[in-house]
């Protein structure tokens, strides 16, 4: 069973890799996570020069809610980049693996300086990020700035031939900017960034969770899933180069989807910061198994890009779901949640009640989601 994958011209054992962020700031985090099947990574967005104003955000920079989340407005940079030159890319080379340097997209001289610099070091990619949604509120939202896109692309193009990825956030504008880069030159689009800007706010003080102007950070992590993956999807329909998939990757099931929707590879920056490196053992275990039990996909390559053209379909029949007698334990969760009074409970002879679906059901289904997991008593009949 072959796990590896590509994007474009560069090579990964797995399809997972370690995105940008304080978790890449050094590449120990990753040297931790590299013998679980961690097959790259990409550093923290660079900079050359950091003005001081920019260079810490106040205090507290993370909220993490619902255990799997992360509010953040996280974006100095506590080395200096010299680092990487220095010793960092070759400790990361050493393990056979690629590394992509992340580049702070705003300053172009500081963008061509650092990309010079690194291309003397023989790195795989760079990926250059301009879709920090938090400084954007403060400094300008370049995720969705056409004209800089295009400068940056124009600038950059120049100076290497090394594959450039463009990172993204979602925005009305993605699949635009994505075409555009396509256009200039980008060897692969990576969406999505952190998507916001989101706010928590602390009850008992009244006050921000976050400590930065404006109270605005990048939401991360679990509850971005679902739109990365559409982002991934729509990227892929409309693109001719690879898509890095990235946005609430947790599991197995998480990474196949992102592979079904179209991504060449896959990047974790929430799980493996909130859980640990071991994330990504737990992910290729269970990928493996999903490849063993589902022989039509011979390999991790044959997972890519398999619901494109499928999601065009409108099935107008919508068949009741179904209630699956021998699982229901009566909980009534249903029947309290749906919202048309279609389901209500039956006594049954020395057994628990059941729930049992009426003719004014509308199927919307959303009962199969309420039932909860460990009974799983409802199914879909389509
Ligand atoms: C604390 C934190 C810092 C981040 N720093 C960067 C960064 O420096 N450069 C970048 O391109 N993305 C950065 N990101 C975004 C992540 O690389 C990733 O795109 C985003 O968090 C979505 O993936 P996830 O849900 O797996 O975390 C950061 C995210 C977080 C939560």
């Amino acid at each position: 069973m072959s796990l590896n994958t590509q994007v474009g011209t560069l090579k990964l054992q797995t399809p997972l890799l370690l995105a940008s962020g304080y978790i890449t700031e050094t590449p120990e985090f990753f040297l931790r996570a590299q013998p679980y099947g961690c097959s790259g990574m990409i550093t923290r967005s660079l900079k050359q020069h950091v003005p001081a104003e920019r260079a810490r955000v106040p205090a507290p920079r993370y909220a993490v809610f619902d255990q799997k989340s992360i509010l953040a407005c996280e974006w100095g940079n506590e080395k200096p980049w010299t680092d990487w030159k220095k010793h960092g890319v070759n400790q990361v080379k050493r393990t056979g693996c690629p590394i992509v340097i992340s580049i702070s997209g705003r300053d172009l001289d500081s963008c061509c300086n650092l990309i010079q610099s690194f291309d003397e070091l023989g790195v795989d990619a760079y990926e250059i990020n301009i879709s920090c949604p938090h400084s954007g509120v403060l400094h300008g939202n370049l995720n969705i700035d056409t004209v800089h896109l295009r400068q940056v692309m124009q600038t950059v193009r120049k100076v290497t031939g090394t594959p450039i990825w463009i990172k993204l956030s979602y925005s009305n504008l993605l699949i635009s900017m994505a075409k555009q880069a396509e256009e200039l030159g980008a060897n692969a689009i990576v969406c999505t960034n952190s998507i916001g800007p989101g706010m928590l706010i602390d009850t008992k003080t009244a006050k921000p969770k976050l400590g930065i102007k404006g109270g605005g950070g990048g939401v991360a992590g679990k509850a971005i899933f679902p739109i990365a993956l559409w982002c991934v999807h729509q990227l892929s329909e409309t693109l001719s180069i690879p898509v890095v998939g990235c946005g609430g990757i947790y599991t197995a099931d998480d990474v196949i989807q992102m592979l079904m929707a179209g991504a060449s590879a896959v990047q974790l920056y929430t799980a493996p910061a909130l859980k640990g490196p071991k994330v990504f053992k737990r992910i290729m275990v269970d990928l493996q198994r999903f490849l063993t039990e589902n022989p039509e996909y011979a390999s991790v390559k044959d997972l890519i890009g398999f619901t494109l053209g499928k999601a065009s379909d409108h099935k107008f029949s919508s068949p009741r779901p179904v209630v699956i007698e021998e699982k229901c334990t009566g909980c009534g969760t249903c029947v309290h949640s749906c919202a048309f009074d279609a389901l209500s409970m039956i006594r049954r002879a020395d057994r628990s009640p059941l729930a049992v679906i009426a003719d004014n059901c509308i199927s919307c289904n959303a009962c199969v989601g309420v039932c909860p997991p460990k009974f799983g008593a409802i199914k879909a009949s389509f």
